[in-house]
C-alpha cells in the first residue's frame, strides 16, 4: 500500500469515528520552550493543561463533530536527538507523524479498540506485540491496557518502564502520561516501534530530564483534562505495509534515492535524501540557515549534505533534482512546498554555495590531519581542539566531523569537543568584558548595552526607532520580513531581517519616511504584560528564535489621535514614552548579513 494512501485512510479512519481533520502545525512551535515541533500534540498541549478549552476557542475545526472535541492530524514533526541515527532502518530527522487525539473524550477502552481495528482491519496487518508500563512509585502499572488487548486477541503483552513507556513532558513542562507502544515485524523480521498511544493523565512541572532523574523533587500532578495523544510515523508504518526491511526503501524515498549516483553507501544516500528533504520542509516553513536556534539546525542539514555531495563529486544539478521532485512529490499534501518552491530551492543552494569554499578548506585541512595519523604523528583520536578550530574555521559542524572520522577510522573526541567549545566561550566572553573597559555597564540586556545614563538616554531613543524600523520594514517590504537579530550601541543601531535581496533605494527612502512620520506623529508607547498565549493571539511580532517566559510584556506604539496602532512586539524595554522624543532617523548602511539576511544600521540625531 502506497504511503499517500495510508495517510489518507488513516485521516478517513478517525475522520468517521468522531474526529476532527487538522492540518499539521508548522515545524516552528508557538511553544517557545522547544525549538521544533517534535510530536503532533504539541499544537493541542494547552487543551490538555486547561488554558484553553477545545469545545470553543481557538481551532473552530474541533467543534466536535460527534460532541467530542477529538482530533487527526498528520503532523510535520523534526527530531534532531536522532541524527546520528539516521542511516539505519529506521530513524530520521523528519517524519511525518500520524496522530489521534482526545481531550477529555474518550480513553484507554476506545483508543486501544480503535487503534486495533485500523492496523488489522483497515491495513491488514498483524501486530506483533504490545507494551504496557510497568509501574512506579507514583503511578500504578497499567493492567487496564493488558485487560483490553486481551480481549481484543493480542497476548504478547511486555511490560516496560518509564525511559521506554512513559510519554513527556516536551519543553519545560506539559501533559505526560504512561503509553502502550505497537510493535510489528518489517520486511527483515525485525520487530519495529510502530505505535504510540499515551495516556494522558499527568501533567508535570518540568521537563522531561527532571522526571527521569527525579532530583528537582518535582511531581506528577493529575491532569485538568485527561485525554489520549498518539503518535505512529508514517515512514515506519510505510515500511510495515510495504514490507521493506527499512524506511528507505519505501516509496518515501526510494524514487529519490535513485537520483544518487550508485556508488554511494547507503548510509550516504540515506542522510542525504533525509536532510534534504527534511532541509525543504524548514524552508518551506519560514527557517533561514543561521547561527543560532532552527536556523543552525537547518545549516548543519544542508552542510552535511554538501560534505557528501563534495566528497563524492555529485554532480550540481542533483541536489537540485532531489529538490525539485521532493517540492512536487510531497507538495501534494503539503502545499507550503509548492508555494515555498522557490525560496527552498534559491535558499539550499545559496547556503550550499557559501560553504563551499570554506568547505574545501576544510576537507584539506582534516585529510592532513588523518594523513598525520596514518604516519603515526598523534594519538588515534581527533582531539578537541582539532575539531574545535574545523568547526570555527571552516564552520563544520559536530556530525561532518563525525562522519569524516569514522570514513577514516579515526575516533572522535565529543567529550574533547565539547569541552574546547566551553573553554573559547569563556575566552571570548572575557574579551567582550574588556571590551566595555571593564568597569560594567549601567545596561546590558544582550541587545542593548549602555555605560552610564547619558548612553542610556540614546540606546532608549535607538530602541524605539527600531521597533519602528521593524514595522515599516515589513509595511514597505511584505510580511516575509522577519527580525533575524538586533543589537543597539550608543552609536547605532543594528537589524537584521529576513529579506532575500538589496533594497533599492526609493525603498530605503520610503522606510526612512514612515518612521520619521511616527516620530513627527508623537506616537504614544504603551507597555502590557501579558501571558505568552495571550500575546501571542494578540499578533504582537516577536523574534522566532528566542525563548521567552510565561509572562511577557507587549510594547504598542500607536497614533494616539486616530488610534491606529504602528508597532506591536514582544519585548523587555527599555523604550522612550513618546515617538517624539527619539528626534530624526536615518539608515546608515543596509548590506548583506548572511544568505537571505539584510542587516541595517541606523542612527538618530545625536547618536
Ligand atoms: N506524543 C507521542 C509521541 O510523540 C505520541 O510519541
Amino acid at each position: 500500500m502506497e504511503a499517500h494512501i495510508i495517510r489518507k485512510k488513516f485521516l478517513e479512519y478517525f475522520g468517521a469515528h468522531g474526529h476532527a481533520i487538522v492540518p499539521s502545525s508548522s515545524l516552528i512551535p508557538d511553544d517557545p520552550s522547544v525549538l521544533l515541533t517534535t510530536a503532533g500534540m504539541q499544537q493541542f498541549k494547552k487543551y490538555y493543561t486547561g488554558e484553553a478549552d477545545p469545545y470553543t476557542t481557538i481551532h473552530p475545526l474541533l467543534r466536535a463533530p460527534l460532541g467530542h472535541p477529538n482530533a487527526v492530524s498528520v503532523q510535520k514533526s523534526f527530531r534532531t536527538s536522532d541524527i546520528d541515527e539516521v542511516g539505519d532502518e529506521t530513524h530520521l530527522t523528519f517524519f511525518q507523524m500520524l496522530g489521534n487525539f482526545s481531550f477529555g473524550g474518550y480513553f484507554k477502552k476506545e483508543a486501544i479498540a480503535m487503534a486495533h481495528e485500523f492496523m488489522t482491519k483497515t491495513l491488514g496487518l498483524e501486530i506483533s506485540y504490545v507494551t504496557i508500563f510497568r509501574g512506579n512509585d507514583q503511578v500504578p502499572k497499567d493492567e487496564e491496557s493488558r485487560m483490553l488487548w486481551n480481549a481484543h486477541g493480542v497476548t504478547d503483552i511486555r511490560e516496560e518502564g518509564v525511559e521506554d513507556v512513559f510519554w513527556g513532558p516536551t519543553g519545560t513542562s506539559g501533559p505526560c502520561g504512561p503509553t502502550t507502544e505497537i510493535y510489528c515485524k518489517n520486511g527483515r523480521g525485525n520487530d519495529v516501534e510502530i505505535w504510540n498511544i499515551v495516556f494522558n493523565e499527568f501533567f508535570f512541572p518540568g521537563s522531561r530530564e527532571e522526571l527521569l532523574s527525579g532530583a528537582s523533587g518535582k511531581k506528577l500532578e493529575r491532569m485538568q483534562t485527561p485525554g489520549v495523544d498518539t503518535g505512529m510515523g508514517l515512514e515506519r508504518l510505510s515500511m510495515i505495509a510495504q514490507k521493506t526491511g527499512t524506511i528507505f526503501e519505501t516509496d518515501l524515498f526510494a524514487p529519490f534515492i535513485e537520483l544518487l549516483p550508485v556508488e554511494l553507501s547507503d548510509r550516504q544516500k540515506c542522510i542525504i535524501i533525509d536532510h534534504v528533504r527534511a532541509a525543504a520542509f524548514l524552508l518551506a516553513d519560514g527557517v533561514r540557515p543561521s547561527n543560532k536556534g532552527a536556523g543552525y539546525i537547518l545549516r548543519r542539514l544542508i552542510r552535511r549534505a554538501s560534505v557528501y555531495e563534495h566528497l563524492n563529486n555529485i554532480p550540481v544539478h542533483v541536489f537540485d533534482a532531489i529538490l525539485h521532485d521532493i517540492v512536487h512529490e510531497y507538495g501534494e499534501f503539503y502545499s507550503e512546498l509548492l508555494c515555498e518552491n522557490e525560496a527552498i530551492r534559491t535558499e539550499f543552494l545559496a547556503e550550499r554555495k557559501k560553504f563551499g569554499n570554506t568547505m574545501t578548506q576544510g576537507i584539506k585541512a582534516f585529510s592532513a590531519i588523518a594523513l598525520a595519523r596514518e604516519n603515526g604523528a598523534h594519538g588515534e583520536s581527533l582531539s578537541g581542539e582539532e575539531a574545535f578550530n574545523l568547526y570555527q574555521s571552516f564552520g563544520f559542524p559536530r556530525e561532518v566531523m563525525r562522519d569524516l572520522c569514522r570514513d577514516n577510522s579515526i575516533a572522535f573526541d565529543d567529550a574533547g569537543f565539547e569541552e574546547a567549545v566551553k573553554h573559547h566561550q569563556e575566552i571570548s566572553r572575557a574579551g567582550q568584558e574588556k571590551k566595555f573597559g571593564g568597569h560594567g555597564l549601567l545596561l546590558d540586556t544582550g541587545e542593548l548595552k549602555a555605560a552610564d545614563e547619558r548612553e542610556l538616554a540614546i540606546v532608549t531613543r535607538l530602541h524605539t526607532a527600531t521597533h519602528l524600523l521593524h514595522a515599516a520594514l515589513r509595511k514597505v517590504l511584505g510580511l516575509d520580513v522577519r527580525q533575524d537579530g538586533s543589537d543597539i550601541t550608543v552609536e547605532r543601531t543594528r537589524f537584521d531581517f529576513t529579506f532575500p535581496r538589496k533594497m533599492t533605494p526609493e525603498e530605503i527612502a520610503e522606510v526612512e519616511r514612515l518612521v520619521n512620520g511616527a516620530i513627527a506623529g508623537d506616537f504614544q508607547v504603551t507597555k502590557k504584560d501579558m501571558a505568552y498565549e495571550d500575546a501571542l493571539r494578540s499578533g504582537a511580532l516577536h523574534f522566532f528564535k528566542e525563548k521567552y517566559p510565561a509572562e511577557v510584556h507587549v510594547y504598542t506604539i500607536a497614533d494616539p489621535k486616530s488610534g491606529e496602532v504602528f508597532s506591536k512586539e514582544f519585548c523587555g524595554g527599555p523604550h522612550v514614552a513618546h515617538t517624539g522624543e527619539i528626534g530624526a532617523f536615518r539608515i546608515a548602511k543596509e548590506e548583506s548579513s548572511s544568505a537571505g539576511v539584510r542587516r541595517i544600521r541606523g542612527v538618530v540625531s545625536g547618536s
